[in-house]
């Protein structure tokens, strides 16, 4: 059945180990939904065993540098995104699995879950925020540019043998010198 998110409002949570099954069903349906928007498939990820998606929110000293965070309107999950910082490449903090629901979007979650890792990430001291994005994706690049980020380096493959094609962008953050 159709979700009608339209007079709802929305909260933004943090997944923890016990949210892994939320967790695979949102990203599973983001794949589905913008197979464009992601260097990952469905088709991929469908096949990974629950011990997978376990062990991606883990609270070992690797989950310590990662911001696993969910929408939710009306307590059905409905966007997706994280914030990952890669050891010991520490003054970056990497957005990805960016997602908003259709029926949710426009409601300025995606916007939400920037705020979120921004501060996240400064409190961490990054001195950047790093992703990227599908170069024909109007709705992400007018989203991260209207946030701050600026293009980095040369676009890339979204995948191997893909037309499409992947722009990195970078965010300044106020822990740059
Ligand atoms: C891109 C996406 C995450 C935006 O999510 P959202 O929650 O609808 O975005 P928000 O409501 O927070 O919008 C914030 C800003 O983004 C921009 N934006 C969002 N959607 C837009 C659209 N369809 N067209 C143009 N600009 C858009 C606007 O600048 C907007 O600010 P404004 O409302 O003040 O104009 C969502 O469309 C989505 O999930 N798309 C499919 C997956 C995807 O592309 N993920 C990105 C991978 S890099």
């Amino acid at each position: 059945m159709q979700q009608d998110y339209g007079m709802s409002e929305f909260r933004i949570g943090t997944l923890c180990p016990e949210d892994w099954a939320t967790y695979k069903l949102t990203r599973l349906a983001s794949l589905a939904d913008s197979p464009d928007s992601f260097g990952s498939t469905y088709e991929r990820e469908a096949l990974f065993p629950d011990s997978e998606w376990q062990s991606r929110l883990e609270t070992t000293e690797r989950a310590k540098n990662a911001l696993p965070l969910v929408a939710e309107c009306d307590g059905i999950p409905v966007g997706l995104s994280w914030g990952l910082i890669h050891e010991p490449e520490s003054n970056v903090a990497h957005v990805y699995q960016m997602w908003v629901s259709p029926e949710a979007r426009g409601k300025g979650i995606a916007k939400s879950f920037l705020d979120r890792i921004t501060a996240w990430a400064e409190a961490r001291g990054c001195e950047s925020l790093a992703l990227s994005v599908t170069t024909v994706n109007d709705a992400a690049v007018s989203l991260y540019c209207s946030a701050g980020f600026v293009p980095s380096g040369e676009a890339e493959e979204l995948r191997k043998g893909a037309a499409l094609r992947t722009q990195p962008m970078v965010r300044v953050l106020r822990n740059a010198a």
